[in-house]
């Protein structure tokens, strides 16, 4: 696949969102927009302007009220709840401001959860301690992220972060990824 390649693709997407009463307010409107493949693409935008609702269409973790969203020439908008989940699991890694990791599972297990969600083939305990390591945690692997003292607000994010790439996923989707992270040291 080349730099240039087109990742996903919106075709005139809104989502509204029912506030009871009949009424409903429009989130988004006609959105147009394409991710390439191999690039940093970045969202901005004020406080409730629905960045995070676009992030979870283009992720198949919502569906537009109208309009369509493909990846490469599938449109996901119409593809069954096991299809979107294989995608997500496959080709996508997450990183959300809510951490999401698994409370009674040390970091390594978080990590390795990951892999196997994803049913990778590679050798899961190399790559588990290799992503650890590229986020500054190797010698945390036995720690549970949520346990008092046990991982910070910003070490617990860098589990997500090596999380999310464990699996080498095509795009990685972050919404306010690094709000508690000093500094990711990222090797090339
Ligand atoms: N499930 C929902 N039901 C009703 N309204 C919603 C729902 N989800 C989001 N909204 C509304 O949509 C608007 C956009 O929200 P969204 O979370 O996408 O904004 P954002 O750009 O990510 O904001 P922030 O920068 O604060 O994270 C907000 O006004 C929010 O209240
Ligand atoms: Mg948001």
């Amino acid at each position: 696949m080349e730099d240039t390649d087109v990742m996903i693709e919106s075709k005139g997407v809104t989502r509204s969102f029912p506030l009871g009463g009949g009424r409903e307010i429009e989130v988004l409107h006609g959105i147009d927009m394409i991710v390439p493949a191999g690039k940093l693409t970045i969202l901005k935008g004020r406080s409730g302007s629905g960045k995070t609702t676009l992030l979870n269409l283009l992720s198949a973790l919502d569906r537009p009220t109208q309009g369509q969203i493909y990846w490469g020439e599938k449109e996901i908008g119409k593809a069954t709840e096991q299809e979107r989940e294989y995608l997500r699991r496959k080709d996508m890694g997450f990183i959300f401001q809510a951490v999401a990791l698994i409370p009674v599972m040390n970091a390594y297990e978080n990590v390795d959860f990951g892999l196997r969600l994803a049913q990778t083939t590679e050798k899961r305990e190399e790559r588990v301690k290799e992503c650890l390591e590229l986020v500054g945690l190797k010698n945390r692997m036995n720690h549970m992220p949520h346990m008092p003292g046990e991982m910070s607000g910003g070490e617990q994010q860098r589990v997500a972060i090596a999380r999310a790439i464990a699996h080498k996923p095509k795009v990685i989707f972050a919404d306010e990824p690094t709000g508690a992270v000093e500094i990711v040291q990222q090797k090339s």
